[in-house]
């Protein structure tokens, strides 16, 4: 089935199945102002939800988000990874990624064609509605700045810190009434994961939510403040937004990526028509 859909994705058969995912929606979702190569992933779950992901570029050129960790990260701070047990994308997963989805799932994953993976020996789940980011809290919560303290911590819980041992969480509230929490993820290889920051955004985006204010804790730091990485891609997002730092057992105090990242890199002259991309997609 899974096959099926890839294959119609691609435009080569027939769509075999009632609920396709809305990949074109998807795509455009995806932040890929340098190259125009938008790419999709979906982890779907056993019931058939999925958690979108998609490719967020950065306007610096090594920071970007592939569409596949936004899924995964994503999962995980939305609480849903254990239940994923299939990958559609709109692009071939290729062996890293494979290796990456089996790493953060514990489970080996089979490739049933180019664009989709399938986990253990389950059957693929038929394609249903998006995960509600809702279901990522105790309580369905609308956006509640007083309460994003509580809700990050309660997202750093989720965190995969195999490594660092150092969770951290992250609230986003978003234009559209939702909170969307964020998570540090840590792999082997230590440069495929994500801060938590960047997770909360890539879902963000990858929902095609508008960010309004970002909460940030770390219980074993309180007061720690983004990372340089995270500066940049908040920067490029949510340049002004509310940025609420956790402070512990006192109130949270308030900053924004402008004022922690002064004179900030945000790519003017990568828009210049001279470096646009061709429309046929032959520049890489
Ligand atoms: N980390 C974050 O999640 N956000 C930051 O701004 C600082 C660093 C995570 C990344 C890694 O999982 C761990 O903390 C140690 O660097």
């Amino acid at each position: 089935m899974l096959a099926d859909l890839q294959a119609s994705l691609l435009g080569t058969a027939a769509m075999s199945t009632s609920h396709a995912p809305p990949f074109d929606t998807l795509l455009r979702r995806a932040y890929v102002p340098y190259s125009g190569r938008a790419v999709a992933t979906l982890a779907v779950l056993d019931d058939g939800r999925w958690v979108p992901g998609v490719r967020v570029e950065s306007a610096s050129f090594p920071l970007p988000i592939p569409a596949l960790t936004a899924a995964l990260a994503g999962a995980q701070a939305l609480g849903a990874l254990g239940r994923v047990q299939a990958f559609v994308s709109t692009r071939p997963f290729t062996a890293t990624g494979i290796a990456l989805a089996e790493e953060a799932l514990g489970r080996s994953v089979r490739r049933e064609a180019d664009g989709s993976l399938v986990v253990g020996d389950s059957a693929p789940p038929d394609i249903g509605d998006a995960f509600d980011v809702r279901n990522a809290w105790a309580q369905p919560r609308q956006a509640d700045l007083g309460a994003a303290v509580d809700l990050a911590r309660q997202a750093a819980q989720r965190a995969r810190v195999p490594h660092s041992k150092f969770p951290v969480g992250c609230a986003l509230a978003t234009r559209e009434g939702l909170m969307v929490p964020g998570v540090n993820v840590e792999f082997d290889d230590w440069t495929r994961g994500l801060c938590a920051e960047r997770t909360a955004l890539a879902l963000a985006v990858s929902y095609g939510l508008t960010p309004t204010a970002l909460t940030v804790t770390c219980l074993d730091a309180p007061g720690g403040t983004p990372c340089g990485a995270c500066r940049q891609v908040i920067a490029e997002h949510a340049l002004n937004v509310p940025l609420w730092i956790d402070q512990g057992p006192v109130p949270p105090t308030q900053t924004t990526a402008a004022a922690l990242l002064p004179d900030a890199f945000l790519g003017a002259a990568l828009h210049q028509p001279t470096n646009a991309r061709p429309a046929d997609g032959s520049y890489a």
